[in-house]
């Protein structure tokens, strides 16, 4: 490494240690590096009044900025309508509407501009949690922030809630402003099903415990895969779900839903709208909490039952959105996968997947 390279390194740590140290007191808008060693809100549930201090200043910002908001919101015209922003028309070759009425967002059917300054002026925090356990965290997860840095909500607060079975393994990753993030350590599990399955338990009691006090949306996103292009304020809605790449032009009879009765996850040949991909969903805190709650629930029953749903929490997150439908849907080019290609309907891709290498980072393929 050159004296350069040392140089930005040493002033990374410095900085790095002078912001725990101060406890980021006085730098509102910098980057923040917060870790909670194994502080689970699930033992710890009566943690508001105690260890979260600091969570109190989030929400005294964020009463000022709801303040703020309906003062200028008394000006201006209010709620944003979806022809505002939204023009199914410009994309003939696509589903752009749902039968529900809900807008699937593709390249160009989409106003940044306007939707830029709806969200500019009402101050929005957004979240994203993301799992990153054993061989994960080396792999993947470096790429992931870095990347989500960049082009997750660019522009807007954003709040990393990233969840690692080792703390101490976590890359330091220097955030841009406006970025911030905190660091959970979570109980490893043996089975990769298990991790997947568990995650909705954890993203559960993270909104109850400080989640929901702190941003207005939430993401929750498979680490294995790079942002590549803007994934902006486009995306945001009470509900959000991902179109899976590899299923958006098939027959809903060959979808990979659970078909045996016995899951609760059980989708009957006939029903089902999309395949939903649960390497992104989202929507606000109260949502994203509902979701995840029902689909532990089913995870837990089948449990229970001694059956295992063919595709893990996506079955079940499947499950979930035919019984509640989203109110919006991202279309695969928000989670691409180029295995496939390219063809002319993927238009900008946003995220794509990375080379699913399980033999490398999964205990049990
Ligand atoms: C959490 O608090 C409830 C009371 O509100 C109590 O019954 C429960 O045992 C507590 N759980 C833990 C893990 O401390
Ligand atoms: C939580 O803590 C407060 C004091 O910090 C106490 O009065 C209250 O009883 C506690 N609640 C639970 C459910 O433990
Ligand atoms: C929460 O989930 C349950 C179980 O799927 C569902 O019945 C209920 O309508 C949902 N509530 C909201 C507000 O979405």
């Amino acid at each position: 490494m050159n004296v350069k390279g040392k140089v930005i390194l040493l002033m990374l740590v410095i900085s790095t240690a002078v912001v725990v140290v101060l406890e980021y007191i006085n730098s509102s808008e910098d980057a923040f590096l917060w870790i909670y060693p194994s502080k689970n809100p699930e033992v710890d549930n009566n943690s508001s009044q105690k260890s979260w201090w600091f969570l109190n200043w989030f929400k005294d910002r964020t009463h000022d900025y709801q303040e703020e908001e309906i003062s200028i919101e008394e000006g201006t015209k209010g709620e944003l309508q979806l022809s505002d922003w939204f023009d199914p028309t410009k994309r003939p070759e696509v589903v752009t509407v749902t039968g529900w009425q809900a807008p699937v967002v593709w390249e160009d059917t989409y106003d940044a501009a306007v939707l830029e300054r709806y969200y500019a002026r009402r101050r929005i925090t957004v979240g994203l949690t993301v799992f990153a356990t054993g061989r994960y965290i080396d792999h993947y997860l470096e790429e992931f922030i870095i990347s989500a840095n960049k082009y997750f909500m660019a522009g807007h607060k954003v709040i990393f809630y990233i969840m690692v079975d080792d703390v101490s393994r976590m890359p330091l990753i220097e955030l841009g402003p406006r970025r911030s993030f905190k660091v959970f350590e979570i109980k490893p599990e043996k089975r990769w099903q298990d991790i997947s399955m568990m995650r909705m338990k954890t993203i559960a009691e993270h909104i109850l415990a400080h989640i929901q006090h702190e941003v207005d949306f939430l993401f929750c996103m498979d680490v294995d895969q790079v942002f590549q292009d803007n994934f902006g304020v486009e995306t945001l809605g009470q509900l959000v779900a991902q179109l899976q790449a590899w299923w958006y032009k098939a027959d809903p009879k060959e979808f990979t839903y659970e078909r045996r009765e016995e899951s609760a996850a059980y989708i009957p040949f006939g029903q089902g709208d999309f395949y939903y991909h649960a390497a992104i969903f989202g929507g606000t805190p109260s949502q994203v909490l509902n979701l995840t709650q029902a689909c532990f629930k089913g995870i837990l029953q089948d449990k229970k039952n001694n059956i295992e749903a063919t595709w893990h929490d996506e079955s079940h997150l499947n499950k979930y959105f035919l019984l509640n439908k989203p109110t919006k849907i991202l279309s695969p080019e928000y989670c691409w996968d180029y295995h496939i290609g390219l063809p002319a309907d993927i238009r900008n891709v946003k995220l794509s997947w990375q080379t699913k290498e399980y033999n490398l980072v999964r205990n049990n393929v």
